[in-house]
């Protein structure tokens, strides 16, 4: 080789030699979803939301490139360790991030806690999901937070006695558990149903909410299944029997809320978000969701942005480091998301954030939950009655 060619080289790799080494790698996040079975609905959701933010926001954070891996769990909590365990080990990732129901979150918990890689949940929603690791860092909400101010506004609203209905698991044990305690306090009566995960068949339990004849039925599924309880309540006739439908914004998700018609108007539900959420921040989100993913982005969808927002702003303050860095400088931090203000509990890592109360309406040929009261700095009230 020319000598010129040779020194040229040479130098070349000193330059590169003396870059920080973390600038040259990139800063792999292991994003592992349902993509496929039941629950492929949250899967979708919070790719498209995870792919726009960096469309929007660029592909580099403290001064990485950022690559995100995406993995199909299907749905299923051994899979989804057995991808954490790889994306640890072979991709050596910065971060996990996604689990989109809290069995799945409850199996990489301890992954995150061994490696001491940070566990993004950006959609598991049972309060003790942050307990399970001090990796977790929390993005979605908790159904105690979203439930408390629905048990508040029954009340309120003359409803004296409930029929609880939940999927029966973490997320819909904390709701029917929030909402019974709140309820009774506040002098009501309770019955609580609680149906299976898996396949549920609702009509049984419908058809014994309705033997009670109360004034209303409280209902938790989880995203995605709501049309189909819908569907089974009309079919039994609970819609014009008199009894009122109030439930989790689970429920009247707004992915499938435009595919339960009718039945749907008037329910009055309580999350952290809607797609018709009235602030600049959400217009511009809702558009640009729709245009590039071709649907409508649910609450999943903002779980999934906000966690990306996260871990963006951990890797800025920690100038591209993971671990225990990354962990601690999100802790705290505050941004405004499409949902509202939002906060990182810098104690338990999970989300602090306004709760509204919504009703379905039709607008300009949608139906949509349209948001007519709000709690704001709601925390999960679990680990808030924990504290000391
Ligand atoms: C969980 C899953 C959901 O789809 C949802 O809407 C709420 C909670 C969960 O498994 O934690």
């Amino acid at each position: 080789m020319d000598r010129r060619l040779v020194l040229a080289a040479a130098l070349g790799l000193a330059a590169a030699a003396a870059l920080p080494a973390r600038a040259q790698e990139v800063a792999k996040i292991g994003l592992i979803l349902p993509m496929t079975g039941p629950f492929a609905s949250t899967g979708k959701q919070i790719e498209a939301a995870v792919k726009l933010f960096q469309a929007r926001n660029g592909d580099t954070a403290g001064g990485r490139k950022v690559q995100v891996i995406l993995k199909d769990d299907g749905g299923t909590a051994d899979v989804t360790k057995r991808l954490a365990q790889e994306l640890i080990v072979n991709d050596k990732v910065v971060a996990i991030a996604g689990f989109g129901l809290t069995p799945l979150a409850l199996a990489a918990a301890p992954l995150a806690t061994q490696a001491k890689v940070p566990a993004i949940v950006m959609a598991a929603a049972t309060s003790t999901v942050t307990e399970a690791s001090p990796f977790v860092v929390r993005t979605s909400f908790t159904l105690a937070q979203v439930t408390v101010p629905m048990a508040e506004w029954a009340a309120r609203d003359g409803i004296r006695k409930v029929v609880t209905l939940v999927s029966d698991y973490g997320p819909g044990i904390d709701a029917e558990k929030a909402f019974t305690e709140v309820f009774t306090k506040a002098g009501g009566t309770v019955e609580n149903l609680r149906v299976p995960l898996r396949n549920p068949d609702f009509s049984p339990f419908l058809q014994r909410a309705a033997d009670a004849k109360p004034d209303a039925v409280f209902v938790f599924t989880p995203s995605g299944v709501g049309a189909q309880f819908m569907k089974q309540f009309v079919e039994r006739g609970l819609d014009k029997g008199g009894i009122r439908l109030i439930s989790t914004g689970d429920v009247v998700d707004d992915d499938i809320l435009n595919d339960m018609g009718d039945a749907a108007l008037g329910v009055v539900s309580t999350h952290h978000y809607s797609a018709a959420h009235d602030s600049a921040e959400n217009k511009a989100f809702v558009e640009a969701f729709r245009k590039a993913a071709g649907f409508r982005p649910n609450f999943m969808a903002v779980g999934g942005w906000d966690g990306m927002q996260a871990l963006y702003a951990g890797l800025d303050a920690t100038k591209g480091q993971g671990g225990q860095a990354l962990v601690d400088a999100i802790k705290g931090t505050t941004w405004t998301s499409p949902r509202g203000l939002l906060t990182i509990d810098g104690a338990t890592r999970d989300v602090v954030q306004s709760v509204y109360v919504r009703k379905v309406e039709r607008k300009d040929g949608e139906l949509w939950n349209v948001e007519f009261g709000s709690s704001p700095a709601v925390k999960d009230p679990v680990k808030a009655a924990k504290a000391p």
